[in-house]
């Protein structure tokens, strides 16, 4: 079974691909953090995105991974765990440029389509158009900006992260930018994805909401 879940940045995807795929047994898999481990490692090493020759050599050299640690589904880049390290602003304002080159999506998109040998559920961008086109079942997650700028401001806050909730909105203004017009497998709104719309629903709603499809379209 595979579960695809696209939507804009801070929608709370992450949070209901998570919890849907506790409550179905299957493992969950988040492509930001995919796109957010090769940008760290761009960022550290200087790589210029503009120079196709850096950019191949170092995606020759990167290696991403997910493995449990302490129950929780932990991102390794080459052999260090960067869970924690892939949330700042600094990667958040590099990430989407990083993601419209197809370079980097080439080499994620094989790794998550060969993740698709078990059941998953799996968030990002372009998974109901590019990764898992036969998925399922495919949701389109949504929110109004205001209402996810001050979700993600308090959630990088309680990570004793220095940011203003101003540079928050447009950092994710700015992504939801980038990440529609990209050239690369743009997010888009597919006519066989069920959009929900989080900005007036709690973490419960949303769930229900999500389960009583999945259960409605696969007669679980
Ligand atoms: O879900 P997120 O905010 O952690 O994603 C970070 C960035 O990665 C987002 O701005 C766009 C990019 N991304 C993508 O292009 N394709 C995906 N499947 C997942 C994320």
């Amino acid at each position: 079974m595979i579960i695809a879940i696209d939507g804009h940045s801070s929608c709370g995807k992450s949070t209901i691909a998570k919890a849907l795929a506790g409550k179905l047994g299957i493992a969950y898999v988040d492509t930001g953090a995919m796109y957010r481990a090769i940008t760290l490692y761009f960022l550290r090493n200087n790589i210029d995105i503009r120079d196709a020759r850096q950019v191949n050599h170092a995606l020759d050299t990167i290696s991403v991974s997910f493995k449990s640690v302490n129950g929780n589904n932990n991102i390794f880049l080459n052999d260090e765990d960067i869970t924690d390290l892939i949330r700042t602003i600094e990667v958040s304002n590099m990430v989407s440029p990083v993601a419209t080159l197809p370079e980097v999506r080439k080499k994620l998109v094989a790794l998550q389509q060969a993740m698709g040998r078990n059941s998953l559920v799996m968030d990002g961008r372009d998974i109901g158009s590019v990764v898992f086109p036969n998925a399922d079942i495919k949701f389109f997650i949504t929110a109004d900006l205001h209402t996810r700028a001050k979700r993600r401001y308090e959630e990088l806050i309680s990570f004793n992260n220095e940011v203003s909730l101003q540079e928050v909105t447009e950092n994710l203004a700015n992504r939801d930018q980038i990440d529609s017009s990209r050239a690369t497998s743009p997010l888009i709104q597919l006519p066989d994805a069920i959009l929900i719309d989080t900005t007036h629903l709690t973490l419960e709603n949303q769930l229900n909401m999500v389960i009583d499809k999945v259960k409605e379209k696969l007669k679980l």
